[in-house]
C-alpha cells in the first residue's frame, strides 16, 4: 500500500490532522505523522518510503528528495513553496504542488491583528491611532493581498496596491487604487503590508530606500517572507527614522538587535503563525490531501509548480 506522509514541525490542528487521514486512507493509501521533529534524520528517515508528502514550511531540500526514493508528489499545504527545492524535485521526477487562497484569510487577519497592535504602541496603556481614513499600500495583490484589501475596507481605510502580475481593472475592481511602482506605494502609504513571494529577484528588495519613502509614522507589516527584507537597510531606517515601525510575522535574523534598539517600535511572531489557525489548517491540509490522492491515482497536478 503507497505511503502519504505528513510531516509538519508546525502541526496542524487535529481536526485537520483527522481530516487529512480520512482523505488518505479512504482513498486506499496509508497514512503516516511526523509531527514536531526535532532533527532532519527523523525527516529524511521518515520519507524514505513515501509516495506523496504532505508538509507547510518544512524543508524539502535536494537531501531529502534523495532520501526518498519513492516520491512522486510533495503538496507544500499553503502558498510559498520557497521552502521545496525545485530543481531537485524535477529532476527527481517528483510533482511540487501547493494550495493556493486556502490559508489567505487567516494571514490576511494577522496582518490587521499586528497593524492594531503596532499603532496602539504595542498596547502599552498609551494612546494611539486609529486606522480609519488612513492609507494602506498592498505589494502584491494575490490571494493574501486581495483579502487584505477586503478587510482594510472595513476599516475604512483607503487602499492602493502593486502588482504588475495582476491587471489593474482586477485590482480596481476589488475597490483598490492600482500603483505602478514601488516608490508610488511606499511613499504614498502610510502602512504598507507584504505579500511579495520570496524569489532570486524579490529577496532583500524592501529595504533602507523603501522605508524612508514611508509617510511619517509609518508603519511596514510583513506577513510574507524574511528574506524578501535587506535586514541591515531595515535597522538603518528605524536609527534614523525613531517615527516608523516594523511588524512581522516572520522574525528577521537580526531579531534581538532590533528588539533591543527599537523596544516598543517592533513585533516578530516567535514562529510564523499567519496560517497557524483551525480554519485554515483544514482548509489547506484538506486540499492537501485532496491533491495529493488526485496525483496518485489519477495523475491530476492541476496546482504543480514545477512545470
Ligand atoms: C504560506 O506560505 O502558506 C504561509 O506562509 C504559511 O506557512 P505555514 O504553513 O508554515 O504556517
Amino acid at each position: 500500500m503507497a505511503k502519504v506522509l505528513v510531516a509538519t514541525e508546525k502541526p496542524f490542528a487535529a481536526a485537520a490532522v483527522e481530516g487529512i487521514r480520512e482523505i488518505i486512507e479512504s482513498a486506499g493509501y496509508e497514512f503516516a505523522l511526523l509531527e514536531k521533529y526535532g532533527s532532519k534524520q527523523e525527516l529524511l528517515d521518515a520519507v524514505a518510503t513515501a509516495e506523496g508528502l504532505i508538509i507547510r514550511s518544512d524543508i524539502v531540500d535536494a537531501e531529502v528528495i534523495e532520501a526518498a526514493k519513492n516520491l512522486k508528489v510533495v503538496v507544500r499545504a499553503g502558498a510559498g513553496y520557497d521552502n521545496v527545492d525545485l530543481a531537485a524535485a524535477t529532476a527527481a521526477g517528483v510533482c511540487v504542488e501547493n494550495t493556493p487562497g486556502q490559508n489567505s484569510n487567516a494571514v490576511a487577519e494577522l496582518v490587521f491583528g499586528m497593524t492594531v497592535m503596532a499603532v496602539r504602541n504595542m498596547y502599552d496603556g498609551t494612546s494611539g491611532t486609529e486606522l480609519k481614513d488612513k492609507t494602506l499600500g498592498i505589494h502584491a495583490f494575490g490571494q493574501v493581498g486581495r483579502n487584505v484589501a477586503r478587510i482594510a475596507k472595513g476599516f475604512g481605510m483607503e487602499v492602493s496596491a502593486l502588482d504588475p502580475y495582476c491587471p489593474d481593472e482586477v485590482i480596481a475592481e476589488a475597490g483598490v487604487k492600482p500603483v505602478h511602482s514601488v516608490d508610488e506605494l511606499y511613499s504614498g502609504n502610510k502602512f504598507v503590508s507584504l505579500h511579495i513571494p520570496a524569489t532570486a529577484e524579490t529577496k532583500g528588495s524592501v529595504g533602507y530606500d523603501l522605508l524612508m519613502k514611508l509617510p511619517k509614522g509609518g508603519v511596514l507589516i510583513n506577513t510574507a517572507r524574511k528574506e524578501v527584507i535587506d535586514e541591515e537597510g531595515l535597522a538603518r531606517a528605524l536609527t534614523e527614522r525613531p517615527d516608523l515601525k516594523y511588524v512581522a510575522d516572520v522574525k528577521p535574523g537580526n531579531a534581538a538587535e532590533l528588539e533591543e534598539k527599537f523596544a516598543g517600535r517592533v513585533f516578530f511572531t516567535p514562529k510564523k503563525m499567519g496560517a497557524q489557525t483551525a480554519e485554515a489548517n483544514i482548509n489547506a491540509g484538506l486540499a492537501a490531501a485532496r491533491q495529493v490522492v488526485a496525483f496518485l491515482s489519477e495523475g491530476i497536478d492541476r496546482f504543480r509548480v514545477n512545470k
